[in-house]
């Protein structure tokens, strides 16, 4: 197994910007490498997107969206993550189970120890060997997403989570900066407020001492 690097944050932070300069870097050096993301990494994760994103299910309890991610993790972890580490390649995964217990947790306000329950079933118990996470002020966070989302033919493509409060996103970033704290290790804090080229140095040097160790 070569290892799973997951990049986590809240909306707007950067993560798929930074996964696509992270994949045009492993193609580069020529290292195998496997990109993907949660929650549409496989046919079905994707189908289940659609339910978890429509902004029209504004009742959905956080129950559901716990199951519904977690279905799709499940579905993710076996039929991609798997097979593409036990293939030796380097996954790139666009949130994993880091957001759960950001969103589902910190920002929905379930316990911990029921995210762990199905989580753990659901993922297997697989764990990132590092996870970047992508730090900046919410309002940042949500201009950007907002500006990307203007510049997209369906310019009102704002999904349910986007259309959360700011309140909500403010949770879920101290969710993920008190995940960060409980588990230094794995975690590497980026400032994600620079401009892209000097969040993708940052983060270039991160991955670069992680293929150097492994
Ligand atoms: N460092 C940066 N400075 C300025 N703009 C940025 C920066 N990084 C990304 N952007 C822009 O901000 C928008 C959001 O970036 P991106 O889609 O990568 O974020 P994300 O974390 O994947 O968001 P989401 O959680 O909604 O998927 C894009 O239009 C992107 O070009
Ligand atoms: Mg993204």
């Amino acid at each position: 197994m070569k290892g799973l690097i997951t990049f986590e944050g809240i909306e707007g932070s950067g993560k798929s910007t930074q996964m696509r300069l992270v994949a045009d870097f492993l193609l580069e050096k020529k290292i195998p490498f496997f990109v993907t993301s949660e929650p549409s990494g496989t046919d079905i994760g994707r189908k289940i997107g659609g339910i978890l994103f429509d902004r029209g299910h504004r009742d959905m309890c956080a129950e559901t969206e716990l199951f519904l991610f977690c279905a799709a993790r499940a579905q993710h972890v076996r039929e991609a993550i798997v097979p593409a580490l036990e293939a030796g390649k380097i996954v790139l995964c666009d949130r994993f189970s880091d957001a759960t217990y950001a969103y589902q947790g910190a920002g929905r306000g379930l316990s911990g120890e029921f995210i762990k329950i199905v989580n753990d079933w659901s993922s297997l118990r697989l764990k990132p060997d590092l996870t970047l996470l992508f730090d900046l002020p919410v309002e940042m966070g949500l201009q950007r997403a907002i500006k990307r989302n203007d510049s997209l033919a369906d310019s009102s493509s704002s999904d349910r989570f986007e259309r959360e409060n700011v309140l909500f996103h403010a949770r879920v970033r101290e969710g993920y900066l008190s995940i960060y704290k409980s588990e230094p290790g794995r975690f590497r804090l980026i400032d994600a407020t620079m401009d892209i080229e000097t969040v993708q140095k940052e983060v270039r040097s991160h991955i670069m001492a992680f293929l150097n160790a492994h």
